[in-house]
């Protein structure tokens, strides 16, 4: 159960929570036909895996290099061989739609005084052109990225740029995500969780459990009266 009233940070997990990482195939559908609903879930599957070993690898590079690599994966392996669409791809990976409750969402926490950041693993330039082109600039105060620290959730360290740059503690902060993966990671660390199970997947097995779960970020802006 969320305790609101110790809320001091609503922090948000960027891709697949914000933005909606299948608007990028989404775009380019006719382009792929058959082969689109693969693209897009082996391109996130691949960005996700790719970023885990190279943090067990200690070989960090950021988060537009390894989603470049992950989508050469996913084409690959559908047998898709095109330069052209490759870069329509990226394209609109670096500007994704955002769900449809995002605006409306962050703009009643900022009328209720809630201070709002983005914790993610994308690149700042990455961040910069999805809040933008998504109109999101005036609802976000903080946005902090893995490139400072070189290392991908769900290393502890990513979390802890939070408490370190608002000086709470971690029971101050709600993280928001929709990566059960990155729920355990927060979790694990000691913020206070909500998970946004969009797509209702199963729950994991690990001890590390959100506080609460949600279909949309619209029942976690209710938190706060
Ligand atoms: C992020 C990805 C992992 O925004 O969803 O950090």
């Amino acid at each position: 159960m969320i305790k609101s009233e110790n809320i001091k940070v609503c922090v948000f997990d960027a891709y697949g929570t914000l933005f909606d990482i299948n608007s990028a195939v989404n775009k380019h559908i006719e382009k792929l036909g058959e082969n689109s609903e693969a693209v897009s879930s082996i391109w996130r599957q691949k960005q996700l895996e790719y970023s885990w070993l190279r943090s067990l690898m200690c070989q960090y590079t950021d988060f537009w290099k390894v989603t470049q690599e992950a989508l050469d994966y996913a084409l690959n392996s559908c047998g898709i061989e095109n330069n052209k669409l490759r870069g329509e791809l990226l394209d609109a990976y670096m500007h994704l739609d955002c769900y449809p409750e995002v605006e409306e969402v962050l703009k009643d926490l900022k009328e209720k005084g809630i201070v709002t950041a983005i914790l993610s693993n994308g690149s700042p330039e990455m961040l910069k052109a999805a809040i933008s082109s998504a109109k999101l600039t005036d609802y976000i105060d903080v946005v902090l990225c893995v490139d400072d620290i070189k290392v991908y959730k769900p290393d502890p360290k990513v979390y802890k740029l939070v408490t370190d740059k608002f000086n709470i503690s971690k029971e101050e902060v709600l993280f928001h995500s929709s990566n059960s993966w990155d729920v355990a990671g927060a979790s694990s660390f000691g913020f206070q969780v909500a998970w946004i199970n969009r797509l209702d997947k199963q729950k994991e097995t690990l001890p590390f459990k959100p506080d609460m779960e949600a279909k949309s970020l619209n029942e976690v802006s209710k938190v706060f009266k």
